[in-house]
């Protein structure tokens, strides 16, 4: 099977949830600590051998255009003042050989319909999506083990996990079926954010898929679903009952930056593992955690080992 080369972002959301942040700025620009989330997301990308990012991008999403731009008055100014590690960094988001492009989607009719305005730029190859809001952190993230699995199986595969039982009604969820020798599972349905009581498993679905080329003639007959919107997961439950979709477990951590709390253990986390400020800040938080009214003390254990 073909390598896939092309992913679609799909960043025209609104971010009201981040308001008044995202008033003027794209949300995809939240940084954590001093890299947007848009470009975790391109760096995953990128690290799985796609060279083509196609960006679908809506009302005031200039700014992720510029992000992903060069910035030669920026690169001048830092050469000047001899500060060339940050120079090269500026210059390097976008790695030589891989291209950007972007598409306007003229209404926000659904994630669906952002992933088929991106047709034109993809063709008839198969194609990644990444969706930035799941930021992921791990030894290998999730687009490398779709386009891995691409390559052996072809057809649309999704990143798949548990979530707790209360939780199934924000996400997609997979009925699966059987399992494969290599780990991947069939995958028989998926029932987009169903209440509990109706979820056909706990395995949701996370912003990361690769699709044939075929999703689109399916997106284009697809009629408007939950909240009248064009979505996603019909289509892919429509490949599903045909018996096109596979699913295989994420095999990272995955942080809702759509959310504000899964934001801020997202910037905990990165901020913990980071070289130089990690130390630091753990005795940070140690100080600040001590500082504050003991909750009931631990009880001594006695007798025991
Ligand atoms: C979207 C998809 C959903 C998926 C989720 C992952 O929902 O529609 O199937 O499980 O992303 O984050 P959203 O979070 O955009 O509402």
């Amino acid at each position: 099977m073909a390598r896939i080369t092309k992913a679609v972002f799909p960043v025209a959301g609104l971010g009201t949830r981040f308001l008044p942040a995202t008033k003027a700025m794209p949300k995809e620009l939240l940084p954590i600590i001093d890299k947007p989330i848009i470009q975790y997301a391109v760096e995953e990308a990128v690290a799985a051998g796609i060279t083509d990012l196609i960006f679908v991008t809506g009302r005031n999403k200039r700014a992720v255009g510029d992000h992903f731009d060069a910035n030669l008055e920026l690169e001048n100014q830092l050469t000047a003042k001899g500060k060339h590690a940050l120079r090269d960094m500026v210059r390097n988001i976008v790695p030589e050989g891989v291209n950007c492009m972007f598409i306007r989607q003229p209404e926000p009719l659904g994630l669906g319909h952002a992933v088929l305005c991106a047709a034109p730029a993809v063709g008839d190859k198969p194609f990644a999506v990444l969706l930035a809001d799941d930021l992921m952190k791990g030894a290998v993230l999730p687009t490398q083990a779709l386009v891995d699995a691409h390559e052996r199986t072809g057809g649309t595969i999704l990143s798949v996990a548990e979530v707790a039982l209360e939780d199934v009604k924000k996400y997609g969820i997979v009925a699966p079926g059987n399992r494969t020798e290599s780990g991947l599972w069939e995958v028989r349905r998926v029932v987009e954010k169903p209440e509990p009581a109706q979820s056909p498993s706990r395995l949701a679905s996370f912003g990361r898929y690769v699709f044939d080329a075929e999703v689109f003639d399916i997106l284009r007959r697809l009629k408007p679903g939950a909240g009248g919107e064009i979505q996603l997961a019909d289509a892919i439950d429509d490949l599903a009952g045909r018996g096109r979709v596979m699913a295989i477990e994420n095999p990272s951590k995955r942080y809702d930056c759509g959310d504000k709390f899964g934001y801020l253990e997202a910037i905990l986390d990165f901020a913990l593992a980071d070289p130089e400020y990690g130390a630091p800040f753990a005795r940070l938080i140690k100080e600040r955690l001590a500082d504050q009214e003991p909750v009931e003390p631990t009880p001594k254990l006695t007798g025991t080992g």
